[in-house]
């Protein structure tokens, strides 16, 4: 671990010493060169892995530094993760009993994160999953039951029936919860089972031998996926109640996720519940389409999910073709004008060096940096506002290559977090161990380590 401490400026002598008292928490552990790094990994823990989704957070590694933060600063009720994705960071802060509130742009990210963060819980999952699978088998039907046009393309047909077998099942469930935590079941079978390659997030067709080759009973798998998941999510919810946070069978605390953009002033949507005392968060490193394609990755399941479970503002015209989510998310699809970039720059010295000196090629990085620097301060002006004064932040950030050359995220963040009136406290390192890189390619070289920055907004 490296602590940097950075600009100094100007607190009162009690809130240094809250900082102070931070920064010694954060050291303790620093007989541990892995504490933040953890190589052991558990993939029930917290119903981690209902669903594969992109570059998910460690919870175990949230739970440290939410250890740290509220051993620390007092009258910590509630969590807010304005880049949700599956939800890690939120439901780390239900251990801690925690009101959690996330939003996101991807309808399949605020589906599993619903799931993963609902107050409610039935106990009879498992036997709910059974009678979805008897149901589903006995099911004598052919007709498909995608909006997919090309669907042929990504399913074989006998795994396109079972799936629509699945899919009328799972209407048949009065409950919303359960039709929520069998949809995302329901994601990670045709995730499994579908022709798309597992091996990258880009959808990339398997081989016709392979795809000849391969053969799986989604029916089945389901059925697999179910009891692992029902499983991780009673010893989820055995934890919280251990730890005191269950009351009457529900989660103590209030708990909502939006499908909304963090660049959009959400002052309304979450009146009533903002500002939110602590924001914990892994923001994008780059632009979807060049770096993590969360979107792609979502686009088959979500051919198969019923949007009106998902939210009733969920947009169906989001799977308009295959890259519209991540043109949806930041730097997709801005126009950056001079004035801009000028104010960019203005605040982020490191943006700007960056930007003079990058490399040629490719053609467009200089254009997708801008772009996606754009909109990352766009919506940090507007989710810092959602945050109470004084309030801490945790920023996991990954520095991303551009060219061969890596963007410096990390010092980018810290300068433009200063522009919004924060003081930035720390940053650690940690190297990453387990999770799955994006794609290799030129504009988007893996990356092995991630950078936890840790800021504090100031009070006006
Ligand atoms: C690294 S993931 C988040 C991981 C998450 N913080 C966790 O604890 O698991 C980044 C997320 O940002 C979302 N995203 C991209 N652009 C967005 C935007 N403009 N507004 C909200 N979410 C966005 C992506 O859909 C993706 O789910």
């Amino acid at each position: 671990m490296s602590v940097g401490i950075a600009v100094p400026t100007q607190i009162s002598p009690a809130l240094a010493n809250v900082d102070a008292k931070l920064l010694r928490e954060l050291a303790k552990p620093a007989a541990d060169p892995d504490f933040w790094s953890p190589k052991a990994r558990d993939r029930s823990d917290s119903a981690h892995c209902i669903f594969l989704y992109p570059a998910m957070m460690v919870p175990v590694v949230q739970r440290r530094l939410l250890d740290a933060v509220l051993t620390t600063q007092s009258g910590v009720k509630s969590i807010y993760d304005p880049f949700v994705g599956s939800g890690t960071s939120l439901v780390s802060g239900m251990h801690y009993g925690l009101a959690t509130y996330g939003n996101d742009i991807n309808p399949l990210a605020v589906l599993i994160s619903r799931v993963r963060t609902s107050r409610e819980f039935d106990g009879s999952i498992r036997a709910i999953c059974e009678k979805v699978v008897s149901n589903a088998e006995v099911d004598g039907s052919s007709i498909i039951e995608t909006e997919l046009k090309n669907w042929q393309k990504w399913f074989k047909t006998d795994v396109a029936i079972e799936l629509s077998r699945l899919r009328r099942a799972i209407r048949n469930e009065s409950d919303l919860w359960v039709r929520r935590f069998l949809w995302v079941t329901l994601a990670e079978t045709i995730r499994l089972t579908s022709n798309d390659r597992t091996s990258t997030y880009k959808l990339h067709a398997r081989s016709a031998e392979d795809i000849e080759r391969r053969n799986l009973s989604p029916i089945k798998v389901f059925m697999e996926l179910s009891l692992k998941n029902s499983t991780s999510f009673h010893k989820f919810r055995r934890e919280l109640h251990n730890k005191n946070k269950i009351d009457n069978g529900a989660y103590c605390a209030n708990t909502k996720i939006i499908l909304a953009d963090a660049r959009d002033d959400l002052v309304n949507m979450w009146e009533g519940h903002a500002p939110f005392d602590l924001l914990m968060t892994s923001p994008p490193y780059g632009d979807n389409i060049t770096t993590v394609t969360y979107g792609q990755h979502s686009y088959l399941p979500l051919n198969w999910i019923d949007f009106t479970d998902i939210d009733p503002a969920a947009d169906i015209n989001s799977l308009r073709t295959t890259q519209e989510i991540d043109r949806r998310g930041l730097g997709g699809r801005t126009i950056v004008t001079a004035s801009d970039e000028e104010a960019l720059f203005s605040l982020s010295p490191t943006l700007k060096k960056f930007a003079d000196t990058m490399s040629a090629h490719p053609k467009d990085g200089r254009v997708r940096l801008m772009r996606f620097y754009r909109d990352f301060s766009k919506s940090l002006e507007m989710l810092t506002r959602q945050l109470r004064p004084n309030g801490y932040m945790i920023w996991t950030v990954g520095n991303r290559n551009i060219g061969g050359q890596q963007v410096p995220t990390d010092g980018i963040l810290g300068e433009l977090l200063e522009g919004q009136r924060c003081r930035l406290v720390t940053t650690l390192r940690r190297t990453i161990h387990h999770k799955r890189m994006p794609d290799r390619n030129a504009s988007s070289k893996t990356m092995r380590e991630e950078k936890i920055v840790l800021a504090r907004k100031l009070a006006d």
